[in-house]
Protein backbone atom coordinates (compact mmCIF):
# COMPACT_ATOMS: atom_id res chain seq x y z
CA UNK A 1 0.00 0.00 0.00
CA UNK A 2 1.25 3.66 -0.46
CA UNK A 3 0.93 6.36 2.42
CA UNK A 4 1.61 9.74 2.95
CA UNK A 5 4.06 10.80 5.19
CA UNK A 6 3.97 14.40 6.88
CA UNK A 7 7.46 14.74 8.92
CA UNK A 8 7.97 17.50 11.03
CA UNK A 9 11.49 19.08 10.49
CA UNK A 10 13.39 21.98 12.55
CA UNK A 11 16.95 22.25 12.04
CA UNK A 12 18.19 25.85 13.05
CA UNK A 13 22.30 24.67 12.07
CA UNK A 14 20.92 23.69 8.51
CA UNK A 15 18.93 26.83 8.04
CA UNK A 16 15.63 25.41 8.78
CA UNK A 17 14.99 27.74 11.75
CA UNK A 18 11.13 27.75 11.52
CA UNK A 19 8.92 24.52 11.90
CA UNK A 20 8.17 23.07 8.65
CA UNK A 21 6.92 19.68 7.49
CA UNK A 22 8.06 17.47 4.61
CA UNK A 23 6.39 15.68 2.84
CA UNK A 24 6.89 12.00 1.25
CA UNK A 25 5.07 9.24 -0.20
CA UNK A 26 6.03 5.69 -0.21
CA UNK A 27 5.32 1.95 -0.14
CA UNK A 28 4.93 0.26 2.58
CA UNK A 29 3.41 -3.09 4.25
CA UNK A 30 0.50 -2.43 6.51
CA UNK A 31 2.73 -4.35 9.38
CA UNK A 32 5.92 -2.14 9.04
CA UNK A 33 6.95 -0.21 11.89
CA UNK A 34 6.86 4.06 11.97
CA UNK A 35 10.56 3.03 13.27
CA UNK A 36 10.85 1.59 9.71
CA UNK A 37 9.23 4.57 7.48
CA UNK A 38 11.54 6.69 9.59
CA UNK A 39 14.58 4.78 8.99
CA UNK A 40 13.42 4.49 5.27
CA UNK A 41 13.24 7.83 4.94
CA UNK A 42 16.70 8.57 6.30
CA UNK A 43 18.42 5.24 4.27
CA UNK A 44 16.87 6.57 1.05
CA UNK A 45 15.17 9.92 0.74
CA UNK A 46 16.80 12.32 3.33
CA UNK A 47 19.92 11.52 5.35
CA UNK A 48 19.24 14.74 7.54
CA UNK A 49 16.46 13.58 9.32
CA UNK A 50 17.17 13.13 12.71
CA UNK A 51 15.54 10.83 15.65
CA UNK A 52 16.44 8.86 18.37
CA UNK A 53 16.36 5.23 18.21
CA UNK A 54 17.55 2.26 20.33
CA UNK A 55 16.15 -0.85 20.74
CA UNK A 56 13.55 -1.21 18.00
CA UNK A 57 11.55 -2.96 20.50
CA UNK A 58 9.66 -0.85 22.81
CA UNK A 59 12.49 -1.39 25.78
CA UNK A 60 14.41 1.49 25.81
CA UNK A 61 12.30 4.57 26.03
CA UNK A 62 13.80 6.66 23.30
CA UNK A 63 11.78 7.04 20.37
CA UNK A 64 8.48 8.42 21.87
CA UNK A 65 6.63 10.85 19.19
CA UNK A 66 3.22 12.70 18.97
CA UNK A 67 2.08 9.83 15.71
CA UNK A 68 -1.36 11.00 14.28
CA UNK A 69 -1.59 13.42 17.37
CA UNK A 70 -1.04 11.04 20.07
CA UNK A 71 2.06 10.02 21.99
CA UNK A 72 3.57 6.30 20.56
CA UNK A 73 6.94 4.60 20.48
CA UNK A 74 7.61 4.33 16.91
CA UNK A 75 9.19 0.89 17.31
CA UNK A 76 5.45 -0.33 18.43
CA UNK A 77 3.15 1.78 16.54
CA UNK A 78 2.11 -0.39 12.93
CA UNK A 79 1.42 1.52 9.62
CA UNK A 80 -1.81 -0.67 10.63
CA UNK A 81 -2.35 0.41 13.86
CA UNK A 82 -3.13 3.65 12.57
CA UNK A 83 -5.84 2.94 9.94
CA UNK A 84 -5.00 6.17 7.95
CA UNK A 85 -3.00 6.48 4.94
CA UNK A 86 -1.63 9.91 5.85
CA UNK A 87 0.42 9.05 8.98
CA UNK A 88 1.91 12.81 10.70
CA UNK A 89 5.17 12.73 12.82
CA UNK A 90 6.03 15.53 15.25
CA UNK A 91 7.84 15.62 18.54
CA UNK A 92 6.79 15.41 22.15
CA UNK A 93 5.01 18.45 23.57
CA UNK A 94 6.25 20.61 26.04
CA UNK A 95 9.89 20.63 25.19
CA UNK A 96 12.36 22.50 23.35
CA UNK A 97 13.28 20.80 20.27
CA UNK A 98 16.86 20.82 19.31
CA UNK A 99 16.44 19.12 15.71
CA UNK A 100 13.42 17.63 14.07
CA UNK A 101 12.42 14.62 16.49
CA UNK A 102 14.97 15.31 19.01
CA UNK A 103 13.57 17.25 22.15
CA UNK A 104 16.24 18.48 25.30
CA UNK A 105 15.26 15.73 27.61
CA UNK A 106 17.33 17.19 30.63
CA UNK A 107 14.54 18.83 32.34
CA UNK A 108 12.64 15.35 32.17
CA UNK A 109 15.35 13.34 33.99
CA UNK A 110 16.15 16.73 36.28
CA UNK A 111 12.78 16.13 37.55
CA UNK A 112 13.13 12.57 37.63
CA UNK A 113 15.92 12.74 40.08
CA UNK A 114 14.29 14.95 42.17
CA UNK A 115 12.26 12.26 43.37
CA UNK A 116 15.08 10.30 44.57
CA UNK A 117 14.78 7.18 42.08
CA UNK A 118 16.42 4.50 43.82
CA UNK A 119 16.32 2.12 46.83
CA UNK A 120 17.27 3.89 49.77
CA UNK A 121 17.64 1.50 53.21
CA UNK A 122 20.80 2.21 55.16
CA UNK A 123 20.26 -1.45 57.40
CA UNK A 124 21.06 -4.78 56.98
CA UNK A 125 18.75 -7.02 56.33
CA UNK A 126 17.72 -9.02 59.54
CA UNK A 127 19.21 -12.49 58.27
CA UNK A 128 22.25 -9.95 56.79
CA UNK A 129 21.87 -11.65 53.29
CA UNK A 130 18.31 -10.11 51.63
CA UNK A 131 15.13 -7.96 52.62
CA UNK A 132 12.26 -9.97 52.70
CA UNK A 133 9.04 -8.72 50.82
CA UNK A 134 5.48 -10.98 50.80
CA UNK A 135 3.81 -11.26 47.36
CA UNK A 136 1.37 -8.44 48.51
CA UNK A 137 4.00 -6.10 49.50
CA UNK A 138 5.78 -6.28 46.07
CA UNK A 139 1.91 -6.50 43.93
CA UNK A 140 1.48 -2.94 45.27
CA UNK A 141 4.51 -1.40 42.97
CA UNK A 142 4.54 -3.63 40.66
CA UNK A 143 2.75 -2.08 37.82
CA UNK A 144 4.61 1.29 38.09
CA UNK A 145 8.57 -1.28 37.55
CA UNK A 146 7.46 -0.97 34.33
CA UNK A 147 8.00 2.46 33.33
CA UNK A 148 10.83 2.74 30.64
CA UNK A 149 10.79 6.72 30.72
CA UNK A 150 9.96 7.54 27.45
CA UNK A 151 8.17 10.88 28.57
CA UNK A 152 4.90 9.99 26.49
CA UNK A 153 2.97 10.16 30.03
CA UNK A 154 4.48 13.91 30.92
CA UNK A 155 4.74 15.38 27.17
CA UNK A 156 1.16 14.18 26.96
CA UNK A 157 -0.15 16.26 30.01
CA UNK A 158 -2.28 19.51 29.65
CA UNK A 159 -0.82 20.62 33.30
CA UNK A 160 3.01 19.90 32.21
CA UNK A 161 1.90 21.62 29.15
CA UNK A 162 0.94 24.97 31.27
CA UNK A 163 3.61 24.81 33.75
CA UNK A 164 6.96 23.02 33.30
CA UNK A 165 7.50 23.50 36.59
CA UNK A 166 5.42 20.47 37.27
CA UNK A 167 7.84 17.19 37.90
CA UNK A 168 4.76 15.33 35.63
CA UNK A 169 3.23 11.82 35.65
CA UNK A 170 6.96 10.21 34.57
CA UNK A 171 8.71 11.49 38.01
CA UNK A 172 5.47 10.27 39.99
CA UNK A 173 5.18 6.96 38.58
CA UNK A 174 9.12 6.79 39.39
CA UNK A 175 8.73 8.00 42.86
CA UNK A 176 5.56 5.61 43.51
CA UNK A 177 7.48 2.57 42.81
CA UNK A 178 9.91 3.01 45.75
CA UNK A 179 7.36 5.08 47.96
CA UNK A 180 5.42 1.73 48.46
CA UNK A 181 7.97 -0.77 48.39
CA UNK A 182 7.94 -2.13 52.04
CA UNK A 183 12.20 -2.27 51.91
CA UNK A 184 12.66 1.47 51.28
CA UNK A 185 13.38 3.96 54.06
CA UNK A 186 12.56 7.01 52.20
CA UNK A 187 8.92 6.95 51.44
CA UNK A 188 8.68 9.77 53.76
CA UNK A 189 10.76 12.08 52.22
CA UNK A 190 9.79 11.42 48.94
CA UNK A 191 6.45 12.42 49.74
CA UNK A 192 7.63 15.70 51.34
CA UNK A 193 8.92 16.48 47.69
CA UNK A 194 5.99 15.76 45.74
CA UNK A 195 3.74 17.89 48.52
CA UNK A 196 5.47 20.95 47.12
CA UNK A 197 3.62 23.55 44.08
CA UNK A 198 5.82 21.39 41.82
CA UNK A 199 4.30 18.31 42.80
CA UNK A 200 1.25 15.66 42.51
CA UNK A 201 -1.47 18.87 43.05
CA UNK A 202 -0.82 20.47 39.71
CA UNK A 203 -2.07 16.81 38.55
CA UNK A 204 -5.96 17.61 37.13
CA UNK A 205 -6.60 13.74 36.49
CA UNK A 206 -6.92 14.80 32.42
CA UNK A 207 -6.12 11.09 32.06
CA UNK A 208 -3.83 12.09 28.89
CA UNK A 209 -0.62 10.13 30.60
CA UNK A 210 -2.71 6.92 31.42
CA UNK A 211 -3.86 6.99 27.68
CA UNK A 212 -0.41 8.05 26.55
CA UNK A 213 1.46 5.20 28.27
CA UNK A 214 3.19 2.40 25.90
CA UNK A 215 3.94 0.32 28.82
CA UNK A 216 0.15 0.34 30.17
CA UNK A 217 0.78 1.62 33.89
CA UNK A 218 -2.08 3.15 35.31
CA UNK A 219 -0.49 6.45 35.50
CA UNK A 220 -3.79 8.56 37.09
CA UNK A 221 -3.93 6.12 39.69
CA UNK A 222 -0.71 5.78 40.87
CA UNK A 223 -0.39 9.79 41.31
CA UNK A 224 -3.58 9.25 43.27
CA UNK A 225 -2.10 6.77 45.53
CA UNK A 226 0.77 9.19 45.78
CA UNK A 227 -1.94 11.70 47.27
CA UNK A 228 -3.42 9.48 49.23
CA UNK A 229 -0.41 8.54 50.79
CA UNK A 230 0.62 12.29 51.46
CA UNK A 231 -2.71 12.90 53.12
CA UNK A 232 -2.20 9.93 55.56
CA UNK A 233 1.56 10.90 56.27
CA UNK A 234 2.57 7.41 55.45
CA UNK A 235 2.29 4.82 52.02
S1 LIG B 1 13.62 2.30 20.14
FE1 LIG B 1 13.67 1.63 22.21
S2 LIG B 1 11.62 1.92 22.86
FE2 LIG B 1 11.52 2.31 20.76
Amino acid sequence: MQITLKLFRYNPEAGRTKPSYDIFTIEVDPTDRILDLLEEIKAYHDPTLSFRRSCAHGVCGSDAMRINGRNRLACKTLVKDLNNDTIVVEPILGMRVIKDFIVDMDPFFDSYKSILPYFVNNQKPEDGKEYIQSIEQREKFDNTTKCILCAACTTSCPSFWSNDQYVGPAAIVNAHRFIFDSRDQAAGERLEILNQQSGVWRCRTAFNCTEACPREIHVTEAIAEVKNAILRGKP
